[in-house]
């Protein structure tokens, strides 16, 4: 039962939405992403770099690792020499360097722009994503560097819909519209009142009820490796969305089948602190049948002649049956493919549940001062080097 509370702050958001949630059907606003992307995809480029960290990243590599976009993109985000030496040695005239930051100030950004953009010589091969007038925004104009605007009012973990996600992944030739549809056409139900079919609300309800239980943990259980980035990504959106004023649910990220060989035996007779969310696809795009001429069957006799996705389907509804006789809380997604549809609708429901868990936490989902607090010291201790 959802508290009267949520309900009239659902209403409120479906008069009035948030506006990270508007972005997959703002036009006019997808308007000025495509403008960039029409005039950029003008050049053949064989590769693409994106410098950005966090918000400014995590959505774009979550994306395009689980459909595996036509070009290559050589993430800059943190301060690793060894990768950035390796990006370093495929930028060539024919590679274009998006630096996205939403402040423009970040310190890992900005070193790593400084770096790469000594191999640049031609200011049309960079293009700044920023908020208007921010440092960057500014600092690129003077430079010639192309520039694309983040609106102000979404915050860096929740602009995967705006230019931050959109322009590197349309220029490494994932298609935008369709996850721009996807997200666009799941909102009315993520923005219902009547919570019980309200997915966002619903999942946002059970993080809520057992953190409050006494489970602190919530564990996305992914059976699908392509979709670890966007494990990652939630993380990120759980971490500095809900995670202040000494409240927080500690987000983890496990991978099917993978980890029931490492983490398992925690999960199933270890504490009982974890809230769980199963995220399972029914088709993986390929299969291969395992064959019985092999003679496989006299290592283990019930394998052969069946598929991949087949054993697949079964070891997961064996972890299920398993949680469920061992009475561990999890609520289930199932997506029918890894497709730019499913993906946009999954992260929007995911973005807008997350400001669902805030109101019920009574926290601020919107804010990171505590990330803005060891910046500003990291910026202090910089300038005293
Ligand atoms: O979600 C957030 O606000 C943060 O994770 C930021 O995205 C991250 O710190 C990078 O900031 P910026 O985009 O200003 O470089």
């Amino acid at each position: 039962k959802a508290p009267n509370s949520l309900v009239e702050f659902i209403k409120a958001q479906k008069a009035n939405p948030e506006r990270f949630i508007q972005l997959p059907a703002d036009t006019k606003y997808l308007g000025v992403i495509k403008a960039a992307v029409n005039k950029y995809q003008r050049k053949a480029w064989d590769g693409i770099v994106v410098i950005g960290i966090g918000g400014s990243n995590l959505g774009t590599l979550a994306i395009w690792r689980a459909l595996r976009g036509k070009k290559e993109i050589g993430f800059a985000e943190t301060l690793d020499a060894r990768r950035l030496d390796r990006i370093l040695r495929h930028i060539n005239e024919n590679t274009l360097v998006i630096i996205v930051s939403k402040s423009g100030t970040t310190a890992e950004t900005v070193a790593n722009a400084a770096v790469i953009l000594d191999k640049i010589q031609n200011p049309e091969q960079v293009v700044a994503i920023t908020d208007e007038n921010s440092k960057l925004w500014d600092w690129a104009k003077k430079n010639s560097f192309g520039v694309i605007p983040v609106p102000k009012e979404v915050g860096g973990r929740y602009s995967v819909f705006s230019a931050v996600g959109l322009f590197p992944l349309a220029m490494a030739g994932v298609k935008i519209e369709k996850l721009v549809a996807g997200a666009a056409n799941f909102t009315s139900a993520c923005l219902d009142p009547e919570v019980a079919k309200n997915p966002a609300a619903l999942s946002a309800l059970q993080i809520f009820k057992y953190w409050q239980g006494g489970k602190p943990i919530h564990d996305t259980f992914i059976f699908e490796p392509d979709l670890e980035a966007f494990g990652k990504w939630y993380r990120q959106l759980t971490g500095e969305s809900v995670g202040k004023d000494g409240k927080g649910i500690t987000p983890t990220v496990s991978i099917g089948t993978t980890d029931l060989h490492s983490v398992a035996q925690l999960y199933l007779g270890g504490p009982r602190d974890k809230f769980t969310t199963f995220i399972s696809v029914t088709d993986h795009g390929k299969d291969f049948a395992i064959k019985s001429r092999s003679g496989i069957e006299e290592l283990a006799p019930d394998l052969a002649g069946n598929k991949f996705g087949e054993m697949l389907a079964v070891i997961y509804g064996g972890v299920v049956a398993t949680y469920k006789k061992r009475k561990i809380p999890f609520l289930e997604i199932h997506l029918a493919e890894i497709s730019e549809e499913a993906l946009g609708a999954l992260m929007q429901m995911k973005m807008i549940e997350m400001m669902y868990l805030g109101k019920l936490m009574g926290v601020n989902p919107f804010d990171q001062p505590e990330v803005e607090l060891y910046k500003e010291e990291v910026s202090r201790l910089l300038h005293n080097l």
